[in-house]
């Protein structure tokens, strides 16, 4: 965990005034582009929460990254949180506030078998808006939900507070 902890403080991009005036974005992308970065952080995320899930799901976009990649490291199956309108057959929905607006995503409804252990993973938790919907999302599918990871969390924000109950991992707080 150290490895992935240097690796986040090394490259993350800190990018004034995106995608709004104001915001401060933290951008991961150089983490999982770099090799032996991208490789600590996946295996970090998942470690807290080793053997307690039987699937992973990642929120759109940059939580599918983690979620193949856990899922396929760990031998689980993988499930795709979406914005709205991207999935083909019956879904359920929620709709959440972000740091710089609005959204809403989805879930097939019959991706996961009931009772389905689930590990949510995302890059970066803000709010928690979308963590929260995810969980949410995934409950009503009849799944339990394992955790929260994400590779950075931006305290704050107060999302720690709107997750609060749940198993939620950072890798790195700033
Ligand atoms: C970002 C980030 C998380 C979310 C965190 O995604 O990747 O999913 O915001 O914010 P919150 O804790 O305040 O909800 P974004 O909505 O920008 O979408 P993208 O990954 O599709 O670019
Ligand atoms: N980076 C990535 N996602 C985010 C951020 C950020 O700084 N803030 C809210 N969602």
């Amino acid at each position: 965990a150290a490895d992935a902890t240097d690796a986040i403080d090394r490259l993350c991009a800190v990018v004034p005034d995106f995608p709004s005036p104001g915001i401060v974005f933290r951008d991961l992308t150089p983490v999982f582009s770099d090799a032996r970065a991208f490789r600590a952080v996946v295996d970090a995320v998942a470690e807290p929460f080793a053997g307690s899930f039987d699937a992973v799901a990642g929120v759109e976009a940059r939580g599918f990254l983690l979620a193949a990649a856990v899922a396929y490291a760990t031998g689980t199956g993988v499930v795709t949180v979406r914005k709205a309108g991207k999935l083909p057959r019956a879904v359920y929905s929620a709709s959440y506030d972000l740091e710089y607006g609005q959204a809403t995503l989805e879930l097939h409804q019959s991706d996961l078998p009931a009772g389905a252990r689930v590990l949510v993973l995302d890059d970066v938790l803000a709010t928690g808006g979308t963590l929260v919907a995810a969980c949410a999302l995934l409950e009503q599918a009849g799944a339990v939900v394992a955790g929260c990871g994400v590779v950075l969390e931006l305290g704050d924000l107060g999302g720690r507070a709107s997750l609060a109950g749940r198993n939620v991992h950072a890798l790195r707080t700033v």
